[in-house]
């Protein structure tokens, strides 16, 4: 089934310079961007987002991490997108991140992967139907979402 689900690219991404190099690899996978910009994200917005961690000890440094600098979010859609994206994306520790993923490729060595209980793992992928739709209306207006052909889409199973 055709799912769109919610990537943020986090402060490190942005500050290491990796957007571009994110973006391809959804791309490469055959994944369409619906929706794409470059913000800096308000406090309250990533508390709701991260509400279901509200009492973990690292709620409030995710927090300051995800307001610290700019972070990109965007809208990526295709076949079971959730779960590909989650996968693309590897092991929310970057040490365990299989080495071909986003996190794996670009965060498991990082000398700054966990400092301070900060865990820098450059990206956030929805984990399911119900957290995709939320997290969606959560950081994108309607009119922001735009659905269009590719020439590619014979390529993909949509
Ligand atoms: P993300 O995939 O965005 O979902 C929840 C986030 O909380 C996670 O990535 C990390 O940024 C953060 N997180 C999860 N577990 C820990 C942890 N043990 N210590 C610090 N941060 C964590």
């Amino acid at each position: 089934m055709y799912e769109k689900t919610l990537v943020l690219l986090k402060p490190d991404a942005i500050e290491r310079q990796l957007i571009g190099s994110i973006i391809t690899y959804f791309e490469e996978a055959g994944l369409k961007i619906h929706g794409l910009k470059l913000l800096k994200a308000k406090k309250s917005v990533v508390e709701t987002h991260y509400q279901e961690h509200k009492e973990k000890p690292f709620f409030p440094s995710v927090v300051e991490f995800l307001t610290s600098g700019p972070i990109v979010a965007l809208v990526v859609g295709g076949y079971e997108s959730i779960a590909k994206v989650r996968k693309i994306c590897g092991d929310t520790e970057p040490g365990k991140a299989e080495v071909a993923s986003i996190r794996g490729r670009w965060a498991h060595i990082s000398r700054h992967s966990m400092t301070g209980g900060i865990l820098k793992n450059l990206v956030h992928s929805s984990d399911c139907r119900e957290s995709a739709a939320k997290e969606i209306s959560l950081w994108f207006d309607e009119c922001e979402l735009l659905d269009y052909s590719s020439p590619n889409d014979g390529w993909f199973n949509f």
